[in-house]
């Protein structure tokens, strides 16, 4: 979504300000902003586009204290009278989230006279506070009371020009933390923003507000109690954010997952036995004691979730629903308190997967497990249960390492499951183990294909449509093929499981339809070539990631690449990767923004 800078300190801050919103574009990036403390007026740089387009238009601006914003439009399109900061008299504003009652707040401010100059719920929040502070003058405490009548979720940074070296910032429901040091004070929707100048974090909790200036910090809640936050130090390393050598953060990301994998499973180091333990330290009862599990997750962490709902059901015997998470928080569904309630996320902090963990809970499920990327999170701090995936920052808004370690952490989920039902012996445990181990070198093998891969792609760059074949657990991985191919290539591309072909999506094949099959050397390879030869009667050009060891071969129309082995149960970890591939180069080819393809932003919290 949206993201925000704010920086108070002893020198000129704007290169901060603009080095943080570069670090936060892949939050949104419509459009950008700054506003600073200036001599006489708040001054004010707005750009549609890039935040390099901003660097270039505020490179005369200079101030110790100012406010910074990258935008993803929700209410209002992107042009620069709707990118933020918003102004109201002396005072101007940046947010990230949605005020539900912006509507009767702007009913109100317009009858008391005040001008709306853009179509965006944020501009409310300006008047708003600038109305407070006719009666009551000090910036803080009409934030306080300003906060108290917005509804909705909101991440605000606001500054006044008669109060200048202040900053007050608030949070409900999207994230800010903040950044402190001896030079200056600063706050930012999140950690990689900041590391430019301190690694001293705060992280705000709902309901915080703060007010920075150079010489300090304090926070109260919204009624005006004063509290204390603690100060951690940020373990993030800068070249987790930078590119290094890459062309885009989505290759590094890809490049990075044997890294990450091996990172997220470092918990089972040596022992050849899973202790229940590494996801809370009452999980080894209530895993013994549900009966059901329902993943909620959005996007690709559906995808990992819907992997995973065959390995739960297959090893750990116990049955499992994966829902889409904006469907189910508005769905009349049958609550079960045994079950466990799997909220996957990678920012954790995405709307509708919170909201429907929230709903969950709401029903009597309170046996909740949050799998996640971002340990401050809002997804983490309100379950129960939780696993951290190590995959680093991921600045790509096409997930990738994300992915592959929510998979490692659920096949491990899967194990703790199935011993705590008694469904695993040791030796099968060991081996499970052991295959888990050797991941990030099967990983890193599978990874060479990439030249192979590049040639691919140089024939899909004309395609306007692909279908995305895949069978059994492999079929999540077929929906993610075909998720990232659009996201990023903006090609229509669909998945189905092989065997449905012929109930309907068979009509659309034609030589000009690429399909591609998820073709692992398992169980269902001998019904996935039955099906493969329906398309190619069909004149259909099939792409197949095969297993090294399996009987496909390549003839007119079928093209065949090999993964180095068959991973058994976890093959569909091996078998993404090739399409993660695939959809970069095919990107590349097609020349599109890959790391920030059009109408998308990296964690989407707003509903
Ligand atoms: C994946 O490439 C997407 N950008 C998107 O589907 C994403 O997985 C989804 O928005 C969920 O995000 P989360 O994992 O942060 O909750």
């Amino acid at each position: 979504m949206c993201g925000i800078v704010a920086a108070a300190a002893n020198t000129n801050i704007v290169p901060v300000l603009v080095e943080g919103l570069k670090k936060l574009e892949y939050r949104g990036y419509d459009s950008a902003g700054i506003a600073v403390i200036g001599s006489s007026q708040i001054e004010r740089v707005r750009s549609v586009g890039r935040v390099a387009e901003l660097e270039t238009a505020s490179a005369s601006t200079q101030s110790p204290t100012g406010i910074a914003h990258t935008r993803w439009a929700t209410h209002g399109v992107p042009c620069e009278r709707n990118a933020h900061p918003h102004i109201s008299g002396s005072i101007a504003v940046v947010h990230n989230g949605i005020i539900e009652n912006y509507e009767a707040l702007r009913a109100e401010l317009s009858a008391q006279g005040y001008v709306f100059t853009s179509d965006t719920d944020t501009e409310s929040i300006a008047h708003l506070v600038e109305s407070l502070l006719r009666n009551e003058p000090d910036l803080f405490t009409a934030v306080r009371l300003a906060c108290r009548r917005l509804i909705g979720a909101y991440a605000i940074a606001v500054i006044d020009q008669r109060q200048p070296g202040k900053i007050v910032v608030a949070r409900e429901g999207s994230p800010l933390l903040l950044g402190v040091s001896e030079t200056g004070n600063y706050a930012a929707s999140d950690a990689s923003a900041l590391l430019q100048v301190t690694r001293n974090m705060v992280y705000l909790e709902n309901g915080d507000l703060a007010e920075l200036t150079v010489g300090g910090v304090r926070i109260t809640r919204l009624d005006g109690t004063p509290v204390e936050r603690p100060v951690h130090v940020s373990q993030l390393s800068a070249a987790a954010v930078e590119l290094g050598n890459y062309s885009h953060y989505m290759q590094k990301e890809i490049f990075e997952q044997p890294e990450a994998l091996a990172n997220t499973l470092e918990m089972i180091g040596g022992s050849k036995s899973i202790q229940p333990g590494m996801f809370g330290a009452e999980a080894g009862e209530m895993l013994a004691d549900i009966d059901q599990i329902l993943i909620l997750a959005c996007g690709t962490s559906a995808h990992s979730g819907q992997t995973a709902r065959y390995w739960l059901e297959s090893i750990a015997g116990v049955p499992c629903n994966v829902e889409i998470a904006s469907e189910y928080r508005y769905r009349t569904s049958v609550a079960n308190p045994r079950q466990l309630v799997v909220a996957i996320s990678q920012s954790g902090e995405t709307a509708d997967t919170l909201a429907a963990l929230r709903h969950a809970k709401s029903l009597g499920q309170t046996r909740t497990l949050a799998l996640c990327n971002v340990p401050e999170s809002a997804i983490v701090r309100e379950s129960a249960l939780r696993f951290i995936t190590r995959a680093g920052p991921e600045i790509g808004v096409a997930s990738t390492k994300a992915f592959t370690t929510q998979l490692a952490a659920l096949f491990l989920l899967t194990l703790a499951v199935a011993k705590a039902k008694q469904r695993l012996n040791a030796e099968q445990e060991a081996t499970f183990i052991e295959q888990l181990r050797h991941l990030p070198v099967a990983v890193n093998k599978v990874l060479d294909l990439e030249n192979d891969i590049r040639d691919w792609a140089q024939r899909f760059a004309d395609k306007h449509h692909a279908l995305f074949l895949g069978r059994g657990r492999h079929y999540p991985i077929a929906l993610e093929g075909a998720l990232k191919l659009k996201e990023i290539s903006y090609i229509h591309a669909e998945a189905y499981p092989a065997g449905e072909l012929k109930h309907g999506p068979l009509a659309l094949v034609d030589a000009k339809m690429p399909v591609i099959s998820v073709a692992p050397n398992d169980e269902l390879l001998e019904k996935l070539k039955s099906n493969l030869q329906e398309v190619r009667a069909r004149g259909g050009e099939l792409y197949v990631f095969a297993d090294g060891d399996s009987e496909i071969t390549e003839s007119d129309g079928i093209h065949v690449l090999r993964l180095p082995e068959h991973y058994g149960q976890l093959s569909p970890i091996l078998h993404v990767i090739p399409l993660q591939l695939l959809s970069y180069h095919v990107a590349l080819v097609k020349g599109t923004d890959v790391d920030k393809p059009r109408n998308l932003a990296k964690s989407v919290t707003v509903e």
